[in-house]
């Protein structure tokens, strides 16, 4: 979801820089490679000197594996990729997923229709060969999140301060039914792909889909209403971010945030602590006025509904029976994604960020390995295992550190009884245990072949210098610029990397890898490859994702703020090219392109093209009707508002993607 339209509190108090490079070079940063590339970057932008002809000349030799044509900066109506590519729209918002669907049809749209189309806003994206465990790269199941809508953006005649009384019940069900998940056969046929409406796979899942919640929460007390009486019962999934893989090819979508679907009196639920630190204590809620049709999302009906949101959902997409679980071993906060992988062991690790302000990062480590001969096996692994955050060291050194009820100050003294108390109140346990606050943490993506680990923090505007402040509002050594508009990423290095890396073990190294920002600009104190050109830095990463060929892809979720679009940038891991990232797609003015993802021989990617058209070309100013809308892209048909949109991008000489 945007940053902008998140409905937890985010204040803009803005603070001068305190940290410098010098104290930071102080603190030990002085030995890493990437900051040589930085005070390079310094002294060029420090000569003025970096003209149209330095720029191209860069490129011809530029150090980059990645030799496609730099996009330019640009904001308008249409999305543009480069020179040589090819861009196929394959599914838009409303598009039918079975044959029985009926038409995208605005004027009739309802909760039945809805649950039968692809859903809005679509995230994260992930593609299974099929037949299942192949490495085929023209045939598979694409499964998708669809995070949040905004109906004054999809329904004509409301506006942004309107649509929730506007609305028809109709309309209503009609939102609750297009957020969810989609799971959808795709073939390539031809020069493009296309869906296959009458398969075996395809499948909806939204507010009305019944699911499972296991783990040490189930049954618990907290998660007890009157229609589930168990503790071990949910209908729906909400907020569906990012996800993540698992190598037996289920899907794990995170729950980033549930409260818009929530209305009533938060001041009325039993546990005001909780609901503070999960930050769930915010007057505007019930964003999509779903408490008029469905009783139990109100606070008053059901206290203790809201427990059973924000967590991560695994669902299984070559099961369209299967229900899909919420693993609440892997803990309860606002979550990104889950990215997987393996320990050699043959444990599963899952690196999760909490898409917050000064909240931390987590991992979870499977009890036992997974068994890849019967996939039936390892089907309950994630309810079993231990659920670690991250504290960071000034030296270079960072430990993960366990959440296990019992252990240092997880004690009944301090309120944690049992794991349920831990899993349900996974922020304050990581309190106690001293977890590093970092920089509203999104993307996390484990690299196949170093084994190194990356996470982006997307920006922090309340980041307080030393001195100022709670302490765990100041800079510290992994977050260190405050405020912090711009977002950074950082490399996480487990021990046994990059041949045997142990994803399972507690002491890692890490290093800054790009600290995002015009790194011509010595007040935003970026730092970035020093033939980086001006097309191709950034700000606000989000999504991360690694191709076949080992090359880190950025998504940005915040840039309009800097003057210019959200992107897909893409950048070399090692090598000369190491950090320095280029423009490769640009999306409709007011989008957020999502989770770039491959087939297996990276000659295809999926892209996600979320919220088109939520600002205004004329002024960057949040849109407030479908009308306002800044495009309506990809239909460009007068009355019918942007749709959000998953896009095919190939090469034309069908060539790996990047080349
Ligand atoms: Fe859904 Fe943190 O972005
Ligand atoms: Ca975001
Ligand atoms: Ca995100």
């Amino acid at each position: 979801m945007t940053d902008r339209l998140k409905s937890r509190a985010r204040p803009t108090r803005r603070q001068s820089f305190g940290t410098k490079y010098s104290e930071l070079m102080v603190e030990g940063y002085s030995r890493r490679t990437i900051l040589k590339g930085l005070m390079a970057g310094t002294a060029l932008a420090g000569t003025a000197s970096l003209g149209l002809t330095s720029r191209v000349a860069a490129q011809t030799n530029s150090p980059s594996s990645l030799t496609f044509p730099e996009l330019n900066r640009i904001t308008d109506t249409a999305d543009h990729w480069p020179e040589g590519y090819s861009r196929q729209i394959l599914l838009k918002w409303g598009d039918k997923l079975f044959a029985d669907a009926p038409d995208f049809d605005l004027a009739t749209l309802n909760g039945d229709a809805a649950a039968k189309q692809f859903g809005y806003n679509n995230d994260f994206t992930a593609f299974l060969p099929l037949p299942q465990g192949s490495q085929s790269n023209d045939h598979g199941l694409l499964v998708v999140n669809h995070e949040y809508a905004s109906p004054y953006l999809m329904f004509p005649g409301m506006s942004y301060e309107d649509y929730k009384d506007k609305m028809t019940d109709d309309q209503v069900r009609a939102v609750a039914a297009t957020t969810g998940m989609s799971v959808v056969e795709v073939k390539r046929e031809g020069a493009g792909w296309v869906t296959v409406l009458d398969s075996q796979y395809n499948r909806r899942v939204h507010m009305g889909t019944e699911m499972r919640i296991s783990g040490p929460a189930a049954g618990d007390d907290r998660l007890k209403t009157s229609i589930d009486p168990t503790g071990t019962v949910v209908f729906g999934s909400i907020s569906n971010c990012s996800g993540g893989m698992t190598p037996w090819g289920t899907i794990l979508s995170g729950e980033e945030g549930g409260m818009d679907v929530f209305g009533g009196d938060y001041t009325t639920l039993p546990d005001q602590e909780l609901v503070e630190r999960q930050g769930w204590d915010e007057d505007e809620n019930d964003g999509y006025a779903l408490t008029r049709v469905d009783a139990r999302l109100k606070f008053e009906n059901e206290p203790n509904e809201w427990m059973k949101f924000d967590w991560v959902v695994e669902i299984d997409p070559f099961d369209p029976e299967a229900k899909p679980v919420k693993r609440t071993a892997l803990g309860r906060f606002t979550h990104e994604g889950a990215q997987v992988a393996v320990a050699p062991d043959g444990r599963v690790v899952l690196y999760m960020g909490d898409d917050d302000d000064f909240e931390y990062l987590y991992k979870f480590v499977t009890a036992k390995p997974w068994n890849p001969t019967d996939r039936a096996a390892n089907k309950d692994l994630l309810d079993e295992g231990t659920l670690y955050t991250a504290r960071f060291d000034a030296d270079g050194k960072m430990v993960w550190m366990p959440l296990i009820q019992g252990e240092g100050p997880l004690t009944p003294e301090n309120g944690f009884h049992t794991q349920a108390d831990v899993v349900l109140r996974t922020r304050m346990a990581a309190d106690l245990l001293g977890a590093t606050p970092m920089d509203g943490p999104e993307g996390f993506v484990p690299h196949p072949r170093t084994g190194r680990v990356y996470i982006a923090m997307t920006e922090n505007e309340d980041r307080l210098p030393t001195g100022e402040g709670d302490e765990f509002e100041q800079v510290n050594a992994a977050n260190p610029r405050s405020p912090n508009p711009d977002g950074h990423i950082l490399e996480l290095t487990p021990p046994g990397a990059p041949d045997a890396p142990d994803h399972a073990a507690t002491d890692y190294t890490w290093d800054a890898f790009i600290l995002c920002g015009d790194p011509k600009d010595p007040a935003a104190d970026a730092m970035c490859h020093p033939e980086t050109s001006d097309n191709g830095w950034f700000t606000d990463p989000d999504n991360l994702s690694v191709d076949p060929e080992g090359r880190l892809w950025v998504t940005t979720d915040g840039p309009p703020d800097a003057g210019f679009n959200d992107a897909l940038y893409v950048a070399d891991t090692d090598g000369a090219g190491k950090a320095l990232p280029k423009l490769f797609y640009s999306p409709p003015v007011g989008s957020e392109v999502c989770s770039p993802c491959f087939t297996p021989d990276g000659k295809t990617m999926f892209l996600s093209i979320q919220h088109p058209g939520e600002l205004r070309l004329t002024d960057g100013e949040d849109a407030e009707s479908l009308i306002d809308a800044g495009t309506n892209w990809p239909d460009f048909v007068e009355g019918i508002g942007p749709r959000p949109s998953l896009v095919v991008i190939t090469k034309d000489d069908g060539g790996v993607i990047g080349s």
